[in-house]
């Protein structure tokens, strides 16, 4: 690829199958959030667990036990975290990783909680260790060790805090510290979503929005939208002005498919970088073995965020496999191009 690291970066934010929060799905999100269990389509497995879970707490009055969600981004951490808010009737508070500089500033978070309330932590890994530190007594036994003066005179104090949940969410288990992950009670992946799931998701989005959408128009979005809630609403928004602009209001196929090709999101849901980095692979490398950090050098991304982010759809799709040697491309993916091995 001829784009400088940083440019193709900043390229990666844009896209418009990026993953990431953009600031428009913060409004869109907040209307199409589902605020209860049994709106929610999808995640079955976490579901069911987590329907246990509440109703046994709720039952003996105690706060629910710490939550780890873990996943690719866009398939509804933020959202399980305020479902589980509402369904244990408590408030809800957000913040995330990179927010919290200072342990002062996690001890008076955790201060200002009421018994009950639900404390969520986005992008759990990137905490840094001091604050990281005040997390474990209160996650374990709801206390906060607080030193008071300096030197010699220099004394701790120990904080009862009340009964909280933490929820935390992270892209990056892996880099979640071993102490940290040990004190979340349940820990829960989330998957990809099935074309039939997102199917679903999008006409109920499209309820919300009251625009008219056929069938076809909703599974050609769902298929397109590589498993993830948040761009598949983020697609339908996009088809949606079509439909407006150019056609007659309707969600069609032939509305979907024009929307979509033009926004150069293909028929597996990949787009520019998706498929720079697989041709990277393919030109470059012979289709593979490569090694991670070599993968990641060529198309200017760090190798973590390659392998959390951008990997786990390729892989899922059997576009990319991973081996003891390094990725490779698969026979799949040399079809989607049009290649022979
Ligand atoms: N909107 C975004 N994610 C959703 C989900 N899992 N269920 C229902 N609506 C959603």
């Amino acid at each position: 690829m001829d784009e400088n690291p940083a440019e193709m970066r900043e390229t990666m934010k844009k896209r418009v199958i990026s993953t990431e929060l953009m600031e428009e799905d913060y409004k869109v999100e907040n209307s199409l959030r589902p605020k209860f269990l049994s709106d929610y389509i999808g995640q079955e497995k976490a579901k069911g667990n987590l329907k246990v879970y509440i109703e046994a707490a709720r039952a003996r009055k105690e706060a629910l036990d710490h939550v780890l969600l873990y996943g690719p981004p866009g398939l509804g951490k933020t959202t399980l975290a305020g479902i589980i808010a509402n369904e244990m009737d408590v408030n809800l508070k957000i913040t995330s990783g990179p927010a919290i500089e200072k342990p002062g500033e996690m001890a008076s978070i955790l201060n200002n909680l009421q018994d009950g309330d639900l404390l969520f932590v986005d992008e759990i890994h990137r905490l840094n260790r001091q604050v990281e530190e005040v997390l474990y007594p209160a996650m374990e036994d709801y206390v906060i060790d607080i030193v008071i003066g300096k030197g010699a005179s220099a004394r701790s104090i120990r904080l009862d805090l009340p009964k909280f949940t933490l929820v935390g969410a992270t892209t990056r288990a892996g880099m979640l510290t071993a102490p940290l992950r040990d004190r979340f009670g349940v820990v829960h992946r989330l998957e990809f979503y099935t074309v039939e799931e997102l199917t679903e998701i999008i006409q109920r989005s499209a309820r919300v929005f009251k625009v008219e959408m056929e069938e076809e128009g909703a599974v050609e979005i769902a298929r397109r939208s590589r498993g993830t809630p948040r761009l598949a609403n983020r697609l339908l928004k996009r088809v949606r002005d079509f439909a407006q602009v150019k056609y007659d209001g309707v969600i069609t196929l032939k509305v979907a498919n024009f929307a979509l090709d033009l926004l150069e999101v293909d028929k597996l849901g990949l787009d520019n970088i998706d498929r720079a980095i697989l041709m990277s692979m393919i030109e470059k490398f012979g289709g593979g073995p490569v090694g991670l950090d070599t993968l990641a050098v060529s198309i200017g991304e760090d190798s973590g965020t390659l392998e959390d982010v951008y990997e786990p759809y390729l892989i899922q799709n059997g576009l990319l496999a991973r081996t003891p040697r390094g990725r490779v491309v698969t026979e799949k993916a040399y079809a989607h191009f049009g290649l022979n091995i």
